[in-house]
């Protein structure tokens, strides 16, 4: 049986989607299993390229509806380049961020309307739906206080300038996505301590997968 899964980690900026997939890179391949650590956008060496488009603070100019397809172009790229390869190779592939941060971002964060997208979406994208994904919920005050955390150690990015609104709805967006498909979807409280959180991911992931220690 093939073992390649794609595992995915959403939710707003700063609620802890590198640190939990870090530690779970480390939990599974101690025990044996072939990771791959990828993220959106920039899994690829063209999604590298849009994703420094993307995160410029100087693209003032970028147009709401250039920058939802420069997120799909590089989705498109990372699930031909890297993603389908390595779930064929029998890899888990654990993705920061996938298709659900481009509909709560700029379906209900920015208000865009999605429908222009549709056919790409249902051709490209749909078909390689993740197997599982981890949606950690901070508030959006808590993003504020996190990015502030984060922002001592990197640059600002352009998303990190946006406002509490923002946030707000781009909350709502991932509540309406996850409530849409609860078997695909595993909601934490990302509020908890980063332990608390893992324990509680390692859980999901042993009952879902089943993962044995291998090593
Ligand atoms: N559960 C947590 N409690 C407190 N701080 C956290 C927690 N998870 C992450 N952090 C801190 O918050 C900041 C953002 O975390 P990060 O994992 O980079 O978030 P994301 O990748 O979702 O944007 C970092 O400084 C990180 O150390
Ligand atoms: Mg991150």
């Amino acid at each position: 049986m093939n073992s390649g899964k794609l595992i995915t980690f959403e939710g707003l900026d700063g609620c802890g989607k590198s640190t939990q997939l870090e530690k779970v890179h480390d939990w599974l391949t101690s025990r044996g299993y072939t990771v791959l650590k990828t993220r959106e956008p920039g899994g690829t060496k063209i999604g590298q390229q849009i994703r420094s488009i993307l995160l410029n603070p100087e693209h003032k100019e970028l147009q709401p509806e250039s920058e939802l397809l420069l997120y799909l172009s590089d989705r498109i790229q990372h699930l031909q380049e890297t993603i389908i390869p390595a779930k064929k190779a029998g890899k888990i592939v654990l993705c920061d961020r996938f298709h659900d941060s481009t509909v709560a971002y700029q379906g209900y964060g920015r208000g865009l309307n999605l429908s222009s997208i549709e056919s790409i979406v249902e051709h490209c994208i749909n078909p390689y739906a993740p197997d599982l994904t981890i949606l950690l919920n901070i508030s959006p005050e808590t993003v504020a206080v996190r990015l502030e955390q984060r922002q001592k150690q990197t640059k600002k990015n352009r998303l990190d300038l946006e406002s509490l609104n923002f946030f707000k709805r781009t909350a709502q967006g991932f509540k309406a996505l996850s409530a849409a498909e609860p078997e695909r979807y595993v909601c934490l409280d990302g509020e908890q301590k980063i332990e608390v959180i893992h324990h509680e991911i390692v859980a999901v992931l042993l009952k879902r997968f089943h993962y044995q220690d291998l090593s």
